[in-house]
């Protein structure tokens, strides 16, 4: 579906007119399975909608942000888009830096949404809020993924990933960004995996989630200029077994990531062991989800 501005004021002014949704009934909790796995595809949809951000590819971006819309519209929810309004801290974003951030905010309201989906404790209220908190920072791409995205205004931000470095040996423009991607695609890891019941197997959504974050770790390694063969110490990481074996390994990853991060930035030349310990947790992550 085209999203355009005119449709986006109307919202607006819907929104204006809708300052307290009604609620049509209580959502019956758990949430099928369908709607779960609408919610991830969504998910994964953002992790291809910043790794287009990253990499300046413009059409692809404009493309999976008319999925991830149509994707927020065709998502089996009791409150229709609409009632979301639009917020009224709405930001205008100009750079790609402002855009990988609030898809980050985007993707952990998504996550949030889909763990409360899950919880038959859960009011409509906190599941209308999760929801429109994840649809309002996305929203607030769309003119910096239609208009900006790739143009001159872009700036250093049209670069490859290391395209250019700085005197500590990383790409000073693309870091922060392929570090956010970085969290946005494990997000969408561990929602997946969130969504497997216990005893289960992997899931097709949880494959390609795992897929992701690693295309996502080796552009971010890449940027940090940790992506040449290194050797890392003998990986002695027990393979996960379940998805709850699995989500604890990647919470190994998220932190190894944050600190691989700093490492880099700081020059202090631990980056490395970092990215073998990312490296060493995704294989464990890995033994159970492509199982
Ligand atoms: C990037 O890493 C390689 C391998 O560790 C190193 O030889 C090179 O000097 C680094 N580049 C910069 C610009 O520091
Ligand atoms: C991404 O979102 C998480 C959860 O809100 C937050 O902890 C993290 O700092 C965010 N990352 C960036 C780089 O904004």
């Amino acid at each position: 579906m085209q999203y355009t501005s005119v449709t986006l004021s109307a919202l607006a002014l819907l929104g204006a007119s809708h300052a307290a949704p009604a609620i049509k009934r209580q959502a019956t909790l758990p949430a099928s399975q369908e709607t779960q796995e609408e919610i991830i595809n969504l998910e994964n949809t953002i992790v291809y909608l910043t790794n287009d951000i990253v990499q300046t590819n413009h059409e692809s971006a404009v493309n999976d942000y008319n999925t991830a819309q149509s994707l927020f519209t065709g998502v089996q929810v009791d409150f229709p888009l609409e009632t979301c309004g639009i917020s009224a801290h709405q930001i205008t974003i100009t750079t790609a830096k402002e855009a990988i951030t609030a898809l980050n905010s985007t993707q952990n309201d998504l996550a949030l949404l889909s763990l409360n989906l899950q919880n038959t404790a859960s009011s409509q209220q906190t599941l209308q809020n999760d929801y429109c908190a994840a649809y309002w920072p996305f929203a607030a791409t769309k003119n910096y993924v239609f208009d900006i995205l790739g143009t001159p205004e872009n700036g250093d931000s049209n670069q490859a990933v290391a395209a250019s470095t700085n005197s500590q040996g990383y790409d000073p423009v693309k870091l922060g960004q392929t570090y956010t991607a970085t969290e946005v695609a494990l997000e969408a890891l561990i929602s997946a995996l969130h969504n497997i019941p216990s005893g289960q197997p992997s899931s097709s959504q949880a494959k390609t989630a795992f897929t992701n974050a690693e295309n996502t770790i080796a552009t971010f390694s890449r940027a940090a200029n940790a992506s040449a063969p290194h050797s890392c110490p003998l990986d002695t990481v027990p393979g996960a077994t379940d998805s709850q074996g699995a989500i604890n390994e990647v919470y190994v990853v998220e932190r190894a990531v944050q600190t691989a991060y700093a490492d880099t930035t700081a020059d202090n030349g631990k980056k490395l062991v970092d990215f073998c310990t990312i490296s060493a947790y995704m294989s464990a992550t890995d033994d159970y989800v492509k199982a």
